[in-house]
């Protein structure tokens, strides 16, 4: 099966060359789908944006663009329509042609990429002795989605996690630890120091409030960097407690993760330095190694520096994700690096991306991308905190998300005077629970603020995780009813798209393809969200509308066909979300 937008893309380049010479090779067609079904499915505008360059009426090109267009095998004869938009509508046979390919495709008809690339997405990325909050939120759902999506097109996609386990703070960390359980560091065996929350909390404490406390954290941050056994030691400690607990909530989340922390680029900062120098870049401002960057400049309009290594030697974040990028493009061989992270880091990447170009470790062609995302907020505007004021614990979030869906389930089996077991109850909450949250952040625009809002996201009306999952439960409950084997489920006959509301189910299941590449493109997984929720809201009409288990046959098989497209669609574009479905609910 053939991307029918990226087959009419072709026909239509040839169209322009044949029509108008090849000077016009490789001019976009500007082809969109249209937003009004009485004019076809899609509208090409290149006539209009060609007026200029061809001196002539846009009709009049229209006109003979179409001439030259050949498309009479997916489409009506073309029409065109106002100043000369070219309007396409594809044949009835041609789109059940493509359902039936859909319908037999494990793929559902999505192809891997002719172009696979080496991928890394780095995502999540929390700091060591810190709890995974709220702000992680975001970054961990939707750097999972978009490697799920990057990996289903056959992208070799390494799933990376930065996290922040290196720098001072672990000076404090150490001296606290050597002072209220030293058998940590000594023992072989591991320790639980308890919540490393209050930990950290009780380290800053003293860190502010004892001298003798603050001098010997100094001394332990040396000793860490010049790899005492001791100071290791405790590092590793803190570290592994930390990783425990991150664990347990990617398990719970389903996330997969590769950790390269920070601390894996230590013995590489010098290096950085020295190439930095010898390719003429780094200049010495007040004792500290700077790169001055382009197109950045202070409140006087000076050239704003870069800080690579401080006046006292130390490096910092800047010069870690210098490195980092040097390994991802030289060692990793990435072709595309996507960095997941919230949009107020948005200058710290364009400043060490353009230092990375400028010091030639970016191969042409290579792509270094910041996906931003706004801020997680309440109801009341500000910032997402608990009642007491403290930032949300990611897995207080999780827990409360889990909770409200079990009681919703509860009501709604009541109500329903249904039976069914604990087990039962807890998979369906902690799946829906899981799925709304996820769901939640997923189908906003990432770059915009996101209000969290758990009544909202957990409502079985409009965009949300539970009402996209009734969908499939109701073609699985068409199933059992019906006694159907829908891997049995053979087509014999064309699709039957006599009503309405199966033609435009038919025509939305066909868009999953266009949907996939746009986000791949993009990154912007809320335009899968979208698709989803407008094919949800297309069975429903078509369900309302068409009987499926009393038609008779072949209207019946044919039926069946679009159900069964419905459920393995959304199936398939939520495990995308990293969102499971629920054969029942
Ligand atoms: N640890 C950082 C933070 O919590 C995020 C790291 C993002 N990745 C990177 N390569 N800088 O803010």
């Amino acid at each position: 099966m053939n991307s029918t937008i990226a087959y009419l893309t072709t026909q239509l380049e040839a169209a322009l060359v044949a029509a108008f010479g090849p000077d016009l090779a490789g001019t976009d067609p500007v082809l969109v789908p249209t937003t009004n079904p009485k004019f076809g499915d899609y509208q090409a505008n290149v006539a209009l944006s060609l007026a200029k360059r061809l001196q002539d009426k846009p009709r009049a090109i229209a006109e003979a663009l179409v001439a030259k267009l050949e498309v009479s095998d997916c489409c009506e004869p073309p029409a065109i329509a106002g100043p000369g938009f070219i309007n396409l509508k594809l044949r009835t046979d041609y789109l059940q042609d493509q359902l039936r390919q859909m319908h037999q495709s494990d793929r559902l008809g999505v192809a891997p990429t002719s172009a696979p690339q080496r991928v890394i997405v780095d995502f999540s990325s929390p700091n060591i002795a810190k709890e995974m909050h709220v702000g992680h939120l975001r970054t961990t759902i939707i750097g999972d989605s978009l490697a799920r999506l990057l990996e289903f097109r056959g992208h070799d996609v390494l799933r990376l996690n930065h996290v922040g386990d290196w720098g001072t703070q672990f000076g404090m960390l150490i001296t606290h630890l050597r002072d209220v359980c030293p058998e940590a560091i000594t023992d072989a065996s591991t320790v639980d120091i308890g919540d490393l929350v209050a930990f950290y909390r009780q380290a800053k404490q003293r860190f502010d409030a004892e001298d003798d406390f603050k001098e010997r954290s100094r001394q332990a941050v040396v000793e860490l960097q010049a790899g005492d056994e001791s100071a290791r030691k405790a590092w590793q400690v803190l570290c592994d407690q930390s990783r425990r607990e991150f664990q347990q909530l990617y398990d719970r989340m389903d996330i997969r993760i590769t950790e390269r922390g920070e601390s894996f680029y230590n013995p590489l900062l010098a290096d950085v330095v020295a190439d930095l120098k010898a390719s003429g870049l780094l200049v010495e401002d007040q004792g500290a190694q700077c790169v001055f960057l382009e197109g950045f400049t202070n409140k006087e309009g000076n050239p704003l520096p870069l800080i690579i290594q401080k006046s006292d030697g130390a490096y910092n974040y800047a010069t870690t994700d210098l490195a980092a990028i040097r390994y991802r493009t030289q060692q990793d061989r990435a072709e595309r690096v996507i960095y997941v992270v919230d949009a107020g880091q948005a200058n710290h990447f364009t400043q060490v991306f353009q230092v990375a170009r400028r010091a030639g470790w970016v191969p042409e062609g290579v792509e270094l991308i910041h996906v931003p995302f706004g801020v997680v907020k309440g109801d009341d505007g500000k910032k997402f905190k608990t009642r007491s004021g403290d930032t949300v614990r990611l897995k207080d979030l999780l827990d409360e998300a889990v909770r409200r869906a079990q009681s919703d389930v509860e009501n709604r089996l009541q109500q329903e005077e249904r039976q069914e077991s604990p087990e039962f109850i807890r998979h369906a909450a902690e799946t829906i629970g899981m799925a709304a949250v996820k769901y939640a952040d997923l189908s906003q625009n990432r770059t915009s603020d996101y209000i969290f809002n758990y009544d909202r996201m957990l409502a079985l009306q409009g965009n949300t995780a539970p009402y996209m999952l009734y969908a499939y439960v109701r073609v699985q409950g068409i199933s059992r009813k019906g006694d159907i084997d829908w891997s049995q489920l053979q087509q014999t006959v064309p699709v039957d798209l006599d009503d309405e509301t199966e033609f435009a189910l038919a025509r939305h299941l066909l868009q999953l393809d266009e949907v996939i590449l746009a986000v791949e493109a993009d990154l912007l997984p809320n335009r899968l969200c979208q698709y989803l929720f407008e094919l949800s809201q297309k069975f429903n009409q078509f369900y309302d509308r068409c009987p499926i288990l009393q038609a008779d046959e072949p209207k019946r098989t044919s039926r069946l066909v679009l159900a069964d497209l419905t459920a393995r669609t959304i199936q398939l574009g939520l495990s995308l979300l990293g969102i499971s479905v629920l054969e029942r609910m």
